[in-house]
Parts: structure tokens; C-alpha cells; sequence
């Protein structure tokens, strides 16, 4: 039988039970997930390489896929980078805690495993009031990817992780659905200008109101899994539910199937199990991976998703829509 995980319900109280729970698992060098406002990560302790080395294993993701170091405060992140340019100091001070990660030349006592080799880190401080209790309570940085199977759909709720990682992870804090819904912005200062290495909430344009000259993200190249990835979208594996995903223009009529729309596109006529979601980009990126995770638990044979508006705050989700659909645009190995 297969080994169910544990889980917690969690408010991000201080002292509270199942965050100092969490924090005993984590020192004795376990797995726990937990939930930030991007989406739900699989954290252990950042500074442990045994212990990160699990959360490869757990996720099945390869050794050349470099994870997220989160920590509780700027200062935090200054003690795992080398190098702290003023550019990073703005985007710090501008979005911290929030949906931001910013990528820096590595601390000497930041594992490699954690960066897959290279010789940089990613890291960020996440604005969860749960994910806020852990750091201070473990008082050491965490590295968390997403909490699901490497090239799956990242969980937006305790519930996706029990079903995606099962007893692989030793406890889930519950602490009810992300709020933003898709994974943070990730920008690298090690370049000037610094670059987007991968599209978030927080857009190209919100980044140059304290760094003008950041870049927009490089087009992405597809490259084997065989070397580390100096940007995320590099990898030759797509990012997706476990059923096949296409973007249409219009609610299609699909028997057995699932359709993904907007408020404002529903009324047509279709035998698809439609799942509706808010008009607004925020409102949608909160709500398309649940969607996702929804109609493939139902056991839809394919997913359509009817192609929201190309306009100024969607580039986030286009680029995980394409992703999930496997575009030769979305290749991706964010796992
Ligand atoms: O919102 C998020 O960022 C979530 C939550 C849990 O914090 N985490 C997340 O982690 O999405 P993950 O591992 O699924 O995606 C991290 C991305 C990967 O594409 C990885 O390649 C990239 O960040 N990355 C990590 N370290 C890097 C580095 N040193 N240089 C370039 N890219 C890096
Ligand atoms: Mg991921």
C-alpha cells in the first residue's frame, strides 16, 4: 500500500503545533511541504545537502535543476549570497516579502546540490504567514521547490500535494489555497542589467519601476537534461497536467473531455466538464492550476483551454498556458 503523507492544519500562528511540528521534521532532516502565496513548496533544510537531496528524489527531479532558497528576511538572503548589487537591494526592498526571486553568485556555505553545481542561488522571501512562522521557527534557509512530481502541474493546495507526492513528503502543513496561484517572478542579478529568467506576477514592467533597465526574459532554447541550466526554461521536458492540453479560441463540444474558460465565455453549448474561472488576470492565475489539477483527478481525456486576452499583465500565464501545452515555446524543466 502506499504510504499517505501526514497533514497539518496551520494558521502561521507563532508556537503553533504543526509549525513546530514541521520544524522538528525538517531538523531531523525531513521533507515537509508547506504553503506560500505563490504555491505550495517542498521545503527541507537549505543548508542540509543530504536532506535536499530527498526532495529530488521525492520529486523525481534531476540533479541539474537548481531549487529556491527561502528565507524569512533580506537579511536572511544576504547570508546565503556572495554578492548583494544594489539592484537587488531595490527589488528586495520594492518586493519582499512576495512573488519574487531574485538569483545571486552563492555563499560558499550554500551546498551545491542546491544549485545543482552552478555558481549561483536562487532565493526569496515568501509572504505566507505559514511559510513566515517556518523560517522563524527552523531559523535556517529553506530550499523548496514546488511540491509536485517533476513536469506536473505545481499544487495550489495541501490537497494537490497529498495527491501528487503522496507519503514521499513526511508532513503538509495545511494552510488552505495560494493566493497568487502561479510561481514567483525569478530575476537574476548577476548579469547587469539583470535579467527575468522566468515570468511571474510581479510583470517586466512592475520590475522597472525601482531597476529600469531590467531585460525581459531571454526566448527560450531547449537543451538536453544532461548539464545545469543557467535559466529555467531550458530543459526538454514539458510542465503539465498528466492529460494532454491544447489552447482553442472558443468553448469546444467535448464528450469526456475538460474546457477551461473565462466568466465571460461561458454560455456556448459543450459536453465537456467546463471549469470557469475569474475575468481578471489575477483572479485567473489564482485559479488555473486547481482547474488543471481538477479536471485531470476527474480523469478528462484532454483539457482544452480556451486562450485568454494577449494584453499587459498576462504574460505569466501565456507562458505557463504554453507550457502546459508543450508548445515549442513552453519547454520548460521548472518541475
Ligand atoms: O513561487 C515559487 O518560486 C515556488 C515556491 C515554492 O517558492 N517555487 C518554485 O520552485 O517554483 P521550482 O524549483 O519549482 O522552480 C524554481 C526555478 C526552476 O526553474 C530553477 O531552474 C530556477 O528556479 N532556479 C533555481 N536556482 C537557480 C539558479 N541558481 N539560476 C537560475 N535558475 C535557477
Ligand atoms: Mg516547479
Amino acid at each position: 500500500m502506499v504510504r499517505k503523507a501526514r497533514v497539518m492544519r496551520v494558521s502561521g500562528e507563532p508556537g503553533e503545533e504543526g509549525v513546530v511540528e514541521a520544524a522538528r521534521v525538517l531538523n531531523a532532516g525531513g521533507l515537509v511541504a508547506f504553503p506560500t502565496e505563490t504555491v505550495y513548496g517542498l521545503g527541507a533544510v537549505g543548508l542540509d545537502a543530504d536532506a535536499v537531496r530527498k526532495i529530488f528524489e521525492a520529486k523525481g527531479r534531476p540533479a541539474t535543476n537548481p531549487v529556491i532558497l527561502h528565507v524569512a528576511d533580506i537579511e536572511g538572503a544576504k547570508r546565503v549570497v556572495a554578492e548583494w548589487p544594489e539592484a537587488a537591494q531595490r527589488l528586495a526592498e520594492r518586493f519582499w516579502p512576495g512573488p519574487l526571486t531574485i538569483v545571486a553568485k552563492k555563499a560558499a556555505e550554500v551546498p551545491s546540490v542546491v544549485c545543482a553545481g552552478l555558481d549561483t542561488v536562487a532565493v526569496r522571501v515568501p509572504d505566507h504567514p505559514v511559510a513566515q512562522a517556518l523560517l522563524r521557527e527552523v531559523g535556517v534557509p529553506l530550499a523548496a521547490p514546488s511540491a509536485n512530481p517533476y513536469t506536473r502541474v505545481s499544487p495550489t493546495t495541501a490537497e494537490h500535494v497529498v495527491r501528487g507526492m503522496g507519503g514521499a513528503v513526511d508532513l503538509v502543513l495545511d494552510g488552505g489555497p495560494t493566493a497568487v496561484g502561479i510561481e514567483s517572478t525569478l530575476v537574476s542579478v548577476v548579469e547587469d542589467p539583470p535579467v527575468v529568467l522566468r515570468e511571474g506576477m510581479i510583470g517586466v514592467m512592475a520590475l522597472r519601476e525601482v531597476v529600469p533597465d531590467v531585460q525581459s526574459s531571454p526566448s527560450p532554447v531547449v537543451l538536453g537534461d544532461d548539464r545545469a541550466h543557467p535559466s529555467p526554461g531550458l530543459a526538454a521536458v514539458h510542465y503539465s497536467p498528466g492529460v494532454p492540453v491544447r489552447l482553442v479560441e472558443e468553448v469546444p463540444d467535448l464528450v469526456g473531455g475538460g474546457v477551461i474558460c473565462r466568466g465571460s465565455e461561458v454560455g456556448a453549448q459543450t459536453r465537456a466538464t467546463v471549469r470557469v474561472l475569474p475575468d481578471d488576470a489575477e483572479g485567473y492565475a489564482r485559479g488555473l492550476y486547481s482547474a488543471l489539477h481538477e479536471l485531470e483527478a476527474i480523469g478528462v481525456t484532454e483539457i482544452a483551454v480556451v486562450a485568454p486576452p494577449r494584453a499587459p499583465g498576462w504574460e505569466a500565464i501565456w507562458d505557463r498556458l504554453r507550457r502546459s501545452a508543450g508548445s515549442e515555446e513552453g519547454d520548460d524543466g521548472q518541475g
